[in-house]
């Protein structure tokens, strides 16, 4: 196993939780990973995560350049890229990292990262557009919103915050926007209704850029503090 020309020791910043990592538990209390969801964990490192969603009956598959390299890598309903952008020191084989996760993924792409309010916890000196630390390993941390900006250009779809440092990418626009409804209302016996699936129908084929119109049907759909919310997710 080679450090394949890396700039910093990325290797040392695969850690073992003894569990499935916070954004891969999000994914799974989000309902955009469940039992029997095939799952790609790219950058999957000592590959905890891969054993622990295939516990829970996911036929999940992990590849990692340094720990995993000879996983041959295919499309996935679910890709995850957790924490491998922020030990990247290299801004355009970051850039190349996010987009080959985003081609695998031919459903959703949860990425994740550490924030800059974990810098008390990281101490090394600048390097490039992050830090080196004493053991050789980069951190570039991200704010919250630069991390979803980023991955909306690199993928150049909307994406959308499941918590901070947790960004999912859809690949269908009318996931994204169920994913935002679902969020208002845990129940999704509604979806189910004749009334609010024409609504909800409508809506996405409503331009996202008419937010007033878009705006309307989904007060009529959750009522107006509801729609409210949704549309705050939007923007
Ligand atoms: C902090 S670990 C995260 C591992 C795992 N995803 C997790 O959350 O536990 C970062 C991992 O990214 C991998 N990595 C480094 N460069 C990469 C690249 N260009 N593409 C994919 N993975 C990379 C490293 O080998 C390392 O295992």
């Amino acid at each position: 196993m080679g450090q394949r020309g890396w700039g910093s020791d990325r290797r040392l910043t695969a850690i073992s939780r003894g569990g499935l990592s916070v954004p891969a538990r999000q994914a799974v209390v989000d309902g955009q990973i469940l039992p029997g969801s095939a799952v790609l964990d790219y950058g999957c490192g000592r590959g905890e995560d891969v054993r622990a969603l295939e516990h829970m009956g996911c036929e999940a598959a992990g590849w990692d350049p340094f720990y995993q390299p000879d996983v041959r890598l295919e499309p996935c309903p679910v890709v995850l890229l957790t924490y491998v952008l922020n030990v990247i020191e290299d801004p355009s084989e970051r850039r190349r990292t996010l987009q080959r996760a985003w081609e695998l993924a031919s459903t959703v792409l949860i990425v994740s990262a550490r924030l800059t309010w974990e810098r008390s916890k990281v101490s090394g000196e600048e390097f490039g557009d992050g830090l080196l630390t004493r053991r050789n390993t980069f951190q570039h941390l991200y704010g919250t919103r630069e991390l979803r900006t980023y991955v909306e250009e690199v993928t150049g779809v909307r994406a959308v915050s499941a918590s901070p440092g947790i960004i999912y990418a859809f690949k269908d626009d009318t996931a994204r926007l169920s994913y935002l409804a679902r969020r208002i209302i845990a129940d999704d016996h509604w979806l189910a209704s004749d009334d609010r699936t024409s609504a909800i129908a409508a809506l996405v084929r409503v331009s996202l850029r008419d937010h007033t119109t878009a705006q309307v049907i989904v007060g009529a759909i959750l009522g107006g503090t509801a729609a409210a919310v949704v549309f705050a997710g939007l923007r």
